[in-house]
């Protein structure tokens, strides 16, 4: 049965693999059989994940990426298909946040956010996904959240993005079959780097824990089952899908 569920033989690229949820994401698909290709901004805390990766005798390696520079990101997957000769799966992570009320938020603060969490997902997507549909077999999964279920003051933009990383993954589905698929895993709430505010909100841990049916925040170890799935041949029938793994968050009212 493991074997569904195996990445053996796999050619993984993770964006956002430096910290938090890509960089467990990453050590996951290695410890499932996956070459893992780290991509994101910071080289160093991309090279202590493939450190993590290659100490439990895992394959990484670092792929400088910054997915706002269009051009570099082509000319970067275009190597790096060049070099590894295949991406088998691309889980596509990379994002950040802004938080800001819509009435105080200057335009190019939002247009960050949805240039990063949408049309940098979009490029890399595109990119990777010509390579993949040359080669009849690719696993896309697209890292959306909670807020693309429901709105929230204060990151406007953020919200729009992941909605609209939904819709992507959708389309990517209809364009992309039969042999790559295509879907959303939507994290509720993790502890990382992106929301240090809230988790020194108390207000808002007890809230949290409140109306969770886990009674707690997620852990990035949570992920790890809904990404296996998607990312291997045990999802092979799923597409267009988005999973939303947020201990029930979503789903009950209080
Ligand atoms: N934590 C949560 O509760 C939660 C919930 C739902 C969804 N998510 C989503 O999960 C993903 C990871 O979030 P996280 O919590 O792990 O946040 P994080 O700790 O802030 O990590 C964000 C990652 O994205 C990378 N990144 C940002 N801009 C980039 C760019 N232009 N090009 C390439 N890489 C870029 C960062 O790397 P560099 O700075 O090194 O480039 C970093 O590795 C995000 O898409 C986020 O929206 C998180």
């Amino acid at each position: 049965m493991a074997d569904l569920f195996s990445l053996k033989n796999k050619i993984a690229l993770v964006t956002g693999a430096s910290r938090g949820l890509g960089r467990d994401m990453a050590v996951c698909l290695a410890e499932a059989g996956a070459t893992v290709l780290c991509a994101g901004r910071s080289v160093k805390d991309l090279e202590a994940t493939a450190k993590a990766i290659t100490r439990k005798k895992g394959k990484a390696f670092v792929v400088p990426l910054d997915i706002t520079d269009e051009k570099a990101t082509v000319a970067q997957i275009r190597a790096v298909i060049r070099k590894h000769r295949r991406i088998d799966v691309l889980v596509n992570n990379a994002g950040v946040i802004h938080r800001e009320n819509i009435v105080d938020t200057a335009t190019p603060d939002f247009r960050k956010v949805i240039e990063t969490d949408l049309i940098g997902q979009f490029v890399v997507s595109r990119e990777v996904g010509r390579h993949m549909l040359a080669r009849e077999y690719g696993r896309i999964v697209n890292i959306s959240s909670v807020m693309a279920v429901l709105g929230r003051a204060s990151v406007a933009g953020y919200v729009s993005a992941k909605h609209g990383l939904v819709g992507l993954t959708k389309n990517l589905a209809a364009e992309y079959g039969p042999h790559v698929t295509a879907n959303a895993i939507a994290p509720g709430y993790i502890r990382t780097e992106l929301n240090v505010p809230l988790q020194k909100n108390k207000e808002f841990g007890a809230m949290l824990e409140q109306r969770t049916a886990a009674s707690r925040w997620g852990t990035p170890h949570d992920l790890r089952g809904a990404l296996l799935l998607l990312a291997s041949d045990a999802g092979a029938y799923i597409t267009g899908h988005t999973l939303v793994v947020d201990g029930g968050l979503t789903t009950i009212l209080a």
